[in-house]
């Protein structure tokens, strides 16, 4: 039940990883000689990419459909998502096999308010197993579509809860143990858009695919024949050498208002982007990965790994022309090393083109809505965090043991570094954290407001606030993992409860941990009907 399936054959063997962990140190030492003993073995095949200047932006941008919905009698609103195959032709003269949500490749964009209550009727349509997680989204462990709330090919998963946090640009995409890089790069992912009256307020665009655009970004490797091939590694995992966005190669996007927001979504698998303007134009960025900001972050640049979410506001003069680009991004590693793992490459990512004439735009507000700070000192329990090869803490994820224990109704501080010299990230279910510090000192702007994933630097440590206040659940756990994906699949994550104050368990070992041999379907509701199935 909870094995994992086999690797397939174009990914590297778990052995192949812990040679190269251990190969790391001696890289280190013996500098470019050992780089070229590297790169023949096959590991760190990934060479600096440059598509500045090559990327023709001959094609629309797709635009993710909005999803339909449909209120119940009791005001729940019910969307339907069916993951299947497909095929997609990226390139001319080639198809791909893909898959998607209700389509040939990645989902239609859902979207709900604060407050309503929800349900996604999910129907897999695979051969294969799968999830669906809501990243970023605050509700029951039972609803949240992790490893442990597996669907089964044919069958249907039809979580509820209601919408309880801020206005938020979220998404979702498989989380299978083992299978997740592979699901994800086939293409199935999609956004869940969060409103709220906060944000209906403010004087910010907001038509969906005209000022208010999401931009869905991956490198997702496809070779001249069409198929998918991760050929192109670094320690990250696959690189691909050219990008799509919303599934559009080389995209173009018309552009009527003096403003654009652009909900920017790093949904690859291993890289690292730095996105801005080829003219290097400064622009607001309005939101991290659970909201807005408090006020707007004046910038030109903006980091984003794999999992994280950047709303934006850019300013457009008539009649111009404009492109999105990703630039080396800053890992905090050594250049040679950085340099494998994409940190020297440059894309061209979306041409905006300006009409002639635009219509206004209002300015973006200088306050946009009250971020509630976490106080370090209301911090009962600190945890820590290593992460190291693919383990955290020394552990590999086992879906039978729970690897921390929360109390329900507490804030806890999580103090999580990155003890390699590679990079990673870290991702956590269930809450939207902040960042209280970063190598000791007060984070910057773009990490002042809420975030569910954050970009690990080698040998730094992130203090992280969490509040926990709500859905108590002695059986199904949360994750937290590196959202490398292939990090990921490899064991780079680790479950933790959240129980009510009388149910503190002892660690490790977890008492209560899952039992699979007693709960062949997982946890969560298998039905679309009449589950009565309640937190
Ligand atoms: Cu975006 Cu645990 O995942
Ligand atoms: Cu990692």
């Amino acid at each position: 039940m909870t094995s994992r399936s086999s690797a397939s054959p174009a990914r590297p063997r778990r052995g192949a990883l812990l040679s190269l962990i251990i190969a790391i140190p001696v890289l280190l030492i013996a500098g470019c000689a050992a780089l070229a003993v590297f790169g023949s073995a096959g590991v760190f095949a990934a060479a600096k990419v440059n598509t500045i200047g090559s990327v023709s932006f001959a094609n629309a941008l797709a635009v993710p459909p909005l999803a339909p919905s449909r209120l119940e009698s009791d005001g729940t609103r019910v969307f339907e998502l069916e993951p299947q195959e497909g095929s997609t032709s990226f390139r001319p003269g080639t198809t791909t096999t893909t898959r998607g949500y209700n389509g040939n490749h990645l989902g239609p964009t859902l979207v709900a308010a604060r407050g309503e209550k929800v349900r996604v009727d999910v129907t897999n349509r695979l051969d294969d197993r799968t999830t669906v997680h809501w990243h970023g989204m605050h509700l029951p462990p039972a609803m949240d579509g992790g490893p442990h709330q597996p669907i089964e090919p044919d069958a249907t998963w039809s979580p509820e809860w209601v919408i309880d946090q801020p206005a938020a640009t979220l998404w979702y995409h498989p989380h299978p143990h083992g299978e997740t890089d592979n699901q994800v790069t086939a293409g199935l992912a999609g956004l869940f858009y969060l409103r709220d009256d906060a944000e209906a307020a403010l004087a910010l665009p907001r038509t969906y695919g005209v000022d208010d655009v999401p931009v869905i970004v991956q490198d997702t490797p496809i070779d001249d024949d069409g198929e998918i091939r991760n050929e192109d590694r670094g320690f990250v995992g696959a690189l691909g050498r050219d990008l799509i966005v919303n599934g559009t190669p080389g995209p173009y996007l018309d552009v009527e208002t003096t403003s654009v927001r652009l909900r920017l979504l790093n949904a690859s698998t291993a890289r690292t982007y730095n996105f801005g303007f080829d003219d290097r134009r400064d622009f607001a960025q309005i939101g991290s990965d659970g909201g807005l900001l408090a006020e707007p972050n004046r910038t030109s640049a903006v980091r984003l790994s794999p999992g994280e979410r950047a709303e934006i506001v850019v300013d457009i003069v008539p009649g111009e022309r404009v492109a999105l680009r990703s630039t080396e991004p800053d890992l905090g590693m050594l250049p040679v090393l950085a340099g494998q793992n994409g940190g020297a490459d440059r894309f061209d990512v979306l041409e905006l083109r300006a009409a002639a004439t635009l219509r206004p735009s209002a300015a973006v507000p200088d306050a946009l809505v009250p971020v509630d700070r976490i106080q370090a000192s209301d911090a009962v329990t600190t945890r820590t965090f290593r992460l190291d090869g693919f383990t955290i803490n020394g552990q590999s994820m086992d879906m039978d043991r729970i690897d921390e224990v929360v109390t329900v109704g507490s804030t806890e501080e999580w103090v999580v570094t990155n003890g390699m010299t590679m990079p990673h990230n870290f991702h956590v279910h269930d809450v939207q954290f902040q960042v209280a510090s970063v190598d000791g000192k007060e984070p910057g702007p773009e990490l002042a407001g809420w975030k569910d994933t954050i970009y690990l630097a080698p040998q730094v440590e992130y203090r992280l606030l969490l509040r926990f206040e709500d859905y108590a659940d002695s059986d199904v756990p949360y994750m937290y993992h590196c959202h490398l994906l292939w990090h990921e699949d490899n064991g780079m994550m680790g479950q933790f409860l959240v129980v009510e104050p009388g149910e503190q368990r002892d660690l490790p070992g977890a008492p209560t941990s899952p039992k699979h041999d007693q709960h062949p379907d997982g946890y969560g509701p298998r039905q679309t009907e009449g589950t009565g199935h309640d937190h």
